[in-house]
């Protein structure tokens, strides 16, 4: 569906450096809702699947002190090819996969988790996949970040949430939102998205705080989807009120160094379920 948008070799070399990761309590969630449900007498779980990895530090790697092997796999080779290159425990492996056909032995995945890219897949087929996946008890976790990031606590976070919120709601403005942007705007809402068991909870509002350089921010909104979209779509425009909102943003900031940092909550929300026993 979305794979187009993260084809290129230079998409997957900049989410390699500028996506970030999630905070410790996302994983540490899916986990403590998986051993609600199976219990191990073993330290770790045996085999989680992290669908849509992109580079791989970003939900990937974070699993590996959690299950004895962690597989991510990708529709996008560029992706994998550079999360193959990254640096990275040596219980995870990538592989090139669709999420609605995943190389992997029926009832073998103690977690299939999904980390931004639920939106991007045929979530009908992706919730058959993984009821075939799946051990009993164990968990399906889809979770990303919606909405434009705010400063917390900044004494000049007047000044720059709106400018954020801007970049955030530019592409939408401009007609380049397709339809996984509004599934995320809609915190996953939507009832395709609701996870076919009876024991599934959703949880919102987990807050990750981001440090980040002026640069590295603007690189990171690069990475977006409904950004490189806008920079197709209307090269120069994009460029120049790029440029202007990133001035605009210093300014806010009070500095004309690109290398100042600031922090930006980004919200996770997050939908568990589990197969029933
Ligand atoms: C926004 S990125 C998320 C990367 C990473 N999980 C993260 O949280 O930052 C979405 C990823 O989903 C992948 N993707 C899109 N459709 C897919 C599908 N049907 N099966 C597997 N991966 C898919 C894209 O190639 C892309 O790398």
């Amino acid at each position: 569906m979305g794979t187009r948008y993260f084809a290129g070799k230079l998409v997957a070399q900049n989410y390699a450096i500028y996506r970030p990761s999630y905070p410790d309590s996302v994983f540490a969630l899916c986990i403590d809702f998986l051993k609600n449900g199976i219990s191990n007498e073993a330290n770790k779980f045996p085999l989680a699947v992290d669908v849509g990895c992109g580079t791989g530090h970003q939900s990937t790697v974070p699993l590996a002190k959690y299950f004895d092997s962690v597989l991510g796999v990708d529709i996008g080779e560029k992706q994998i090819a550079e999360a193959k290159k990254s640096k990275h425990p040596e219980n995870v492996a990538f592989q090139v996969s669709a999420g609605e056909a995943l190389p992997v032995e029926n009832e073998t995945v103690s977690l299939l988790q999904v980390a931004a890219a639920a939106h991007w897949m045929d979530i009908v087929q992706f919730y058959k996949e993984a009821d075939r996946v799946l051990t009993p008890g164990g968990v399906v976790a889809l979770f990303s970040y919606a909405s434009a990031p705010e400063t917390s606590n900044h004494p000049k976070s007047a000044e720059i949430d709106p400018i954020l919120k801007e970049i955030a709601n530019r592409p939408e403005e401009r007609g380049c939102f397709v339809s996984g942007n509004y599934m995320v705007r809609r915190r996953y809402a939507d009832e395709c998205f609701q996870i076919p068991y009876a024991d599934k909870t959703r949880i919102d509002n987990i807050i990750h705080p981001i440090t980040n350089t002026v640069e590295d921010y603007i690189k990171f909104c690069k990475t977006l989807s409904p950004i490189r979209k806008m920079e197709e779509a209307e090269p120069d425009l994009t460029k120049q009120w790029m440029e202007d909102a990133t001035a605009r943003l210093l300014n806010a900031l009070e500095t004309t160094d690109m290398s100042s940092k600031f922090t930006y909550n980004l919200e996770v929300h997050m939908l568990l379920g589990r197969k029933p026993h």
